[in-house]
C-alpha cells in the first residue's frame, strides 16, 4: 500500500520480554527461604530429638513457608504477565518512505518527533509520528486534526505541514519543516531571560501567527515556550514560528459535536498548568481566543523573568492560583528597570476576567507596537546574536543528538 508520497520499506518491531528476567528474584527467594528453613529445621530440631512437638511444629513452618513462597511467586508471575500484555511495542521506525529518519528532536505524551531527510527533494525536514502505543480511535482523530488544522494555517509564522500519511503498521505521522533554531524553553534555559526590545519582537510574531488560526476559528490551546521555535533563515533573525496545535480547539461547536467523546476534551482541563487561563480551568468547554491571550501574556512573563507567573509543585497547586491568584509584576523579578507600557500589557493579558484583556492578538500586537520608550531589538541586535551563538546553537545540537555534553551551557546573554 501506498500513501501519498510515503511507502514505508523498513519497519523494524521489536517486542522486548522481561518476564524471565522477572522470574528470576522470586526464584531466588524462594530457593534461600526452602534453604534456610530446611538449615534451622535440621541444626536446631536435630538437637531437641526428643521434643517431637516441636519437631512437628518446625515441619508445619516449613510447610507454610513453602506455601507462602510458591505463592508469592506464583503472584509475581501472574503481575508480570499482565505487565507483559500492557507494556507497549517499542517500534524503531527508520524509515518512512521516501524519509529517512535522523534523530529524536522531541518526545511528548503521544508524539515523537524526528529530523529526517528526504530522498529526493534535499530540503530538511520533520517528522512527528504517533507513539504506536498511543493509537487509539480518539488519538488517532486528535493527531488527524492537528495536521488537518495546522495545514489549513499559512501565516509564516505558523510552521509548515508538508504531508500526512499512515505506514501500512497503522503509524500516523505528518512531515514539516524542519526549523534549525531552538524552543523557546530552551533559550532560556540557556541564555537566561531575554531583553523587553526581544520579548516584544517574539511576541508580535506569536500574535500574528494565531490572528489566522483565530479568525477562522481555532484555538490553540498550548501556547508556551516548548511550542515556540525561533530560527535565523533568509536574512530574518529571531523568525518565530509556532508548532504544536494537537490541543487545537475548534470553536464551531457543531463541528465538536460530531466528534467522538474525548476528542476535544469537552468539560477536562487540558495544557500546561502554568500557562492556562482561569476560564481553561473553571469552563474548558466554553473558552474562546482570549484563552490564548492569556498564555501569551504567561509566555511574556516567562520570557522577561526566567520564571513561570505561578509556582507550585502540583497541577492543582497552580491551577488554584491561575484562578484565584494576582500575578506580581515581572520587574519584580528582575534586576533591570522594565517598560512600563510593556509591563501593563503583560499584566493586562494575565486579568482573570478575559473581558479585561486585550480582545484580539491584532490589539495586543499593536499594543506591543506602541510601548512607549521601549529600548528595540534592532535587526543589528538580533543579527549580532545569531552571528555570535547560531553557529555554536547549531554545533550544540548535532552534539547532543550525538549524546555529547552541552558545551554552551550556562550562557547568559540572550538580551
Ligand atoms: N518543525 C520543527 N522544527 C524544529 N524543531 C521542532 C519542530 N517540531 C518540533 N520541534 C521540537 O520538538 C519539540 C516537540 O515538538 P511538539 O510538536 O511540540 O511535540 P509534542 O506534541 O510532543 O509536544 C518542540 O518543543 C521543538 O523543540
Ligand atoms: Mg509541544
Amino acid at each position: 500500500m501506498q500513501v501519498g508520497n510515503f511507502t514505508p520499506k523498513n519497519i523494524q518491531v521489536k517486542q522486548q520480554h522481561h518476564w524471565l528476567t522477572n522470574l528470576f528474584i522470586p526464584m531466588i527467594f524462594i530457593l534461600l527461604t526452602s534453604f534456610s528453613t530446611i538449615w534451622v529445621y535440621l541444626t536446631v530440631a536435630e538437637k531437641m530429638q526428643e521434643e517431637l512437638n516441636l519437631r512437628l511444629s518446625f515441619g508445619v513452618l516449613f510447610f507454610l513457608l513453602l506455601i507462602l513462597t510458591v505463592v508469592v511467586m506464583v503472584l509475581i508471575w501472574v503481575i508480570n504477565i499482565q505487565k507483559e500484555q500492557m507494556r507497549k511495542v517499542e517500534t524503531e521506525v527508520k524509515q518512512l518512505g521516501q524519509y529517512t529518519l535522523e534523530e529524536k528532536i522531541g518526545e511528548g505524551g503521544i508524539g515523537v518527533v524526528y529530523k529526517a531527510s528526504h530522498a529526493m527533494l534535499r530540503r530538511p525536514t520533520v517528522i512527528k509520528f504517533l507513539k504506536p502505543e498511543c493509537s487509539d480511535r480518539v488519538t488517532n482523530i486528535r493527531f488527524e486534526r492537528e495536521v488537518q488544522t495546522t495545514s489549513r494555517l499559512t501565516h509564516p509564522n505558523t510552521i509548515t505541514v508538508y504531508d500526512y500519511g499512515q505506514t501500512p503498521e497503522g503509524i500516523f505521522y505528518y512531515a514539516m519543516e524542519y526549523i534549525e533554531g531552538i524552543d523557546l524553553r530552551r533559550l532560556v534555559k540557556k541564555f537566561g531571560s531575554l531583553s523587553e526590545g526581544r520579548v516584544v519582537h517574539i511576541l508580535r510574531q506569536v500574535c500574528a501567527s494565531l490572528e489566522e488560526a483565530h479568525n477562522i476559528g481555532f484555538i490553540h490551546r498550548d501556547i508556551k515556550p516548548e511550542n515556540i521555535v525561533i530560527s535565523s533563515r533568509a536574512g530574518l533573525y529571531d523568525n518565530v514560528k509556532v508548532l504544536d496545535f494537537g490541543l487545537v480547539k475548534n470553536v464551531e461547536e457543531q463541528k465538536q459535536k460530531e466528534l467522538p467523546k474525548g476528542v476535544t476534551k469537552r468539560g477536562m482541563v487540558a495544557g500546561t498548568p502554568q500557562y492556562l487561563s482561569p476560564e481553561a480551568i473553571r469552563t474548558p468547554q466554553s473558552i474562546d481566543h482570549r484563552s490564548d491571550i492569556y498564555s501569551i501574556g504567561a509566555l511574556g512573563y516567562y520570557l522577561l523573568t526566567g520564571r513561570e507567573v505561578f509556582l507550585g509543585t502540583k497541577f492543582i497547586e497552580i491551577c488554584v492560583k491561575q484562578v484565584k491568584e494576582k500575578p506580581t509584576p515581572p520587574s519584580e523579578h528582575i534586576e533591570t528597570p522594565l517598560n512600563e507600557d510593556l509591563e501593563k500589557l503583560i499584566l493586562k493579558c494575565l486579568e482573570k476576567d478575559p473581558k479585561n484583556r486585550p480582545q484580539s492578538t491584532r490589539e495586543l500586537c499593536d499594543d506591543l507596537k506602541w510601548c512607549k520608550k521601549l529600548k528595540y531589538w534592532t535587526k543589528e541586535k538580533a543579527k549580532r546574536w545569531w552571528e555570535n551563538y547560531g553557529a555554536r546553537l547549531k554545533a550544540e545540537q548535532e552534539e547532543s543528538l550525538t549524546k555529547t555534553p552541552s558545551s554552551i551551557n550556562g550562557e547568559t546573554n540572550a538580551r
